[in-house]
């Protein structure tokens, strides 16, 4: 039997190229050599987004990227987390097991708690629990599918490690192996990806290039990422430099060794660096962005295909909750 392997994407914003390397593509080349269950983490989404409308474009949005970069529903269970009802039940189980300490410790809340006593806000009136328990329904989202491994990047680990200590305290307690504890698969090679202004690539920077961005606002995009006041005539150093970075996400190995050349020889400016990655990126992107638009044209054959999801994610999601049920003595 295969190992299962298991993710989800919130759906807080549009996506960017970021998340394609960090999340997406490294998740859909584990779907050969695992069963893969892969969601769109919509609950998760709640907690910060109130505006009905946006929540619900973002999730077929997210939904559709996922689809558009590859993800063959025939073989991989695609579904939204709010259509399986046992995630919720096993969060409620789960929170039995998890001590108020656990999360106080979790780091996404700890800068919630940072960010509000800079502003001087009252932390306790602004951080809503859903944030405060996030890694309980992140934990539940796991375990519910028996999930051998979790691909995510660097910033999850501790939110996977939160679901093994959660597990296992399931486990101890009941003295047997009722929860499977689940490991992360942190993607080394997939370098942090760098956004416009040279930081980590992430919509609350504001410094993303979108994925499914439209060629035009592409171009204007790429053309605005920020580079150094080195005139053309200077040679140049490829590797602190963003615009090459991200060259090498989309560029084969030749045109690597070629644009690196041009960068120490001098000669080039910046704007012509700009132009030869706008022209890998586009040319990467652009089946990409054409699948996406055909799929958010046909929004009911999107929801039919995540139904189809839904409907075998429940069958495996009822099996680990009878279980667990079963043995916690609530029948
Ligand atoms: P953002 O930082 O834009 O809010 P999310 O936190 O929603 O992005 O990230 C969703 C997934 O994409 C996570 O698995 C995260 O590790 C990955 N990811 C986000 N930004 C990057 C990046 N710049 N480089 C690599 N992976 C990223
Ligand atoms: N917390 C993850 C993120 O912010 C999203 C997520 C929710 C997730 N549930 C999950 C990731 C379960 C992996 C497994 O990126």
């Amino acid at each position: 039997m295969k190992k299962i392997s298991l993710t989800g994407i919130k759906p807080t914003g549009e996506l960017h190229i970021g998340n394609y390397f960090g999340a997406i593509k490294p998740a859909l080349e584990l779907t050969n050599e695992y069963d893969a269950r892969y969601f769109i983490a919509d609950y998760h989404g709640l907690n910060t987004m109130k505006d009905p409308k946006e929540l619900e474009f973002t999730t077929r949005h997210v939904a559709a990227g996922w689809l558009a970069a590859g993800l063959d529903p025939q073989k991989v269970i695609f579904y939204k987390q709010s259509s399986i009802p046992e995630v919720f039940e096993l969060t409620v189980m789960l929170l039995a097991f998890t001590s108020k300490g656990l999360m106080n410790r979790a780091h996404a809340y700890k800068d919630a708690v940072q960010k509000n006593i800079d502003k001087c806000e009252d932390t306790d009136a602004q951080i809503n629990m859903g944030l405060f328990t996030y890694p309980v329904l992140m934990a539940a989202d796991i375990i519910l599918f028996d999930s051998d491994v979790v691909p995510v990047g660097q910033d999850q680990k501790q939110h996977i490690e939160m679901a093994q200590d959660i597990a296992q305290s399931v486990n101890a307690n009941y003295g047997q192996q009722v929860l499977k504890v689940p490991q992360p698969v942190i993607q080394e090679n997939v370098a942090v990806v760098p956004g416009l202004d040279g930081r980590k690539m992430s919509k609350s920077y504001g410094n993303v290039i979108p994925l499914f961005a439209p060629e035009k606002t592409l171009h204007k995009t790429i053309k605005r990422i920020t580079t150094n006041s080195q005139s053309v005539e200077e040679p140049k150093d490829p590797d602190s430099s963003q615009i090459y970075q991200l060259y090498k996400l989309f560029a084969d190995e030749n045109e690597q060794a070629s644009l690196a050349n041009r960068y120490r020889e001098g000669g080039m400016g910046w704007g012509e660096a700009k132009e030869e990655l706008f022209r890998v990126v586009n040319r990467r992107l652009t089946p990409i962005r054409e699948r996406y638009d055909i799929i958010m044209s046909d929004i009911p054959l999107l929801e039919k295909t995540l139904q189809h999801g839904t409907q075998k994610a429940r069958e495996i999601a009822s099996i680990t909750i009878g279980r667990f049920r079963k043995i916690a003595g609530v029948l």
